[in-house]
C-alpha cells in the first residue's frame, strides 16, 4: 500500500517531561504496528525552558510502561525557529502552546495545529485541551494517555486514507 511522503511530527507541550513526551510514546508504540512506520519520524518539545536537558516526569514514566511502552530515552528541550522547517505537522497539547506556537511559526502557521482536533467531533475529547497533569495526580496522567491514545488512532486513520498534511 502506498502511503505517501515521508512524515515529521512534533508534539509540543509546556515543560515536555509530561504530555508531549507521553505523546510520542503513544504515536509510536501504535506506529510501530504499521508497516511504514519506518517513514515517520516523530520528536517533542516545549514551548519553556524549566527542564532542558531532563527525562520525562516519573509519573509519565510509569503510566508509560503501564500502557506497555517507554519513553525513558527522551530528554527534554524547548521548540526552536528550525522546528518549523524541519517539521511536517507541530502539534499543541493545549490552547495557551498552540497560541505560543503560532507566534514563533512566522510563514508555517498551516504546520501548527491543536492535537485534539484529529479526533472525530463525536467523540467527547474532541477539540479539547490535554491537561497539564504536572500539579495533579497520577489518575492525569492516565487521562492524559486515554486521550493520546485518541489522538493516534484518529492521525492513523486519517494518515491511511492520506488525508494528512
Ligand atoms: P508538560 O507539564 O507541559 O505536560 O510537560 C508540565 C511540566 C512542568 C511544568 C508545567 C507543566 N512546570 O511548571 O514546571
Amino acid at each position: 500500500m502506498m502511503l505517501g511522503a515521508p512524515k515529521k511530527i512534533l508534539f509540543v507541550c509546556l515543560g515536555n517531561i509530561c504530555r508531549s513526551p507521553l505523546a510520542q510514546g503513544v504515536f509510536q508504540h501504535r506506529l510501530a504496528m504499521l508497516d511504514s512506520s519506518a517513514s515517520i519520524l516523530l520528536d517533542s518539545a516545549g514551548t519553556a525552558a524549566y527542564h532542558l536537558g531532563k527525562p520525562p516526569d516519573p509519573r509519565a514514566r510509569a503510566v508509560a510502561r503501564t500502557a506497555g511502552f517507554e519513553i525513558v530515552h527522551q530528554r527534554a528541550r524547548q521548540v526552536i525557529a528550525a522546528d518549523f522547517e524541519r517539521f511536517d505537522a507541530i502539534y499543541a497539547m493545549d490552547r495557551a502552546n498552540h497560541h505560543a506556537l503560532l507566534g514563533m511559526a512566522a510563514t508555517a502557521q498551516s504546520k501548527v495545529q491543536l492535537l485534539m482536533s484529529l479526533v472525530e467531533p463525536t467523540s467527547s475529547f474532541s477539540g479539547l485541551d490535554v491537561p497539564d497533569p504536572y500539579y495533579g495526580e497520577i489518575d492525569g496522567f492516565t487521562e492524559v494517555v486515554s486521550m493520546l491514545d485518541q489522538a493516534a488512532s484518529a492521525w492513523i486513520a486519517r494518515y491511511i486514507e492520506g488525508q494528512t498534511h
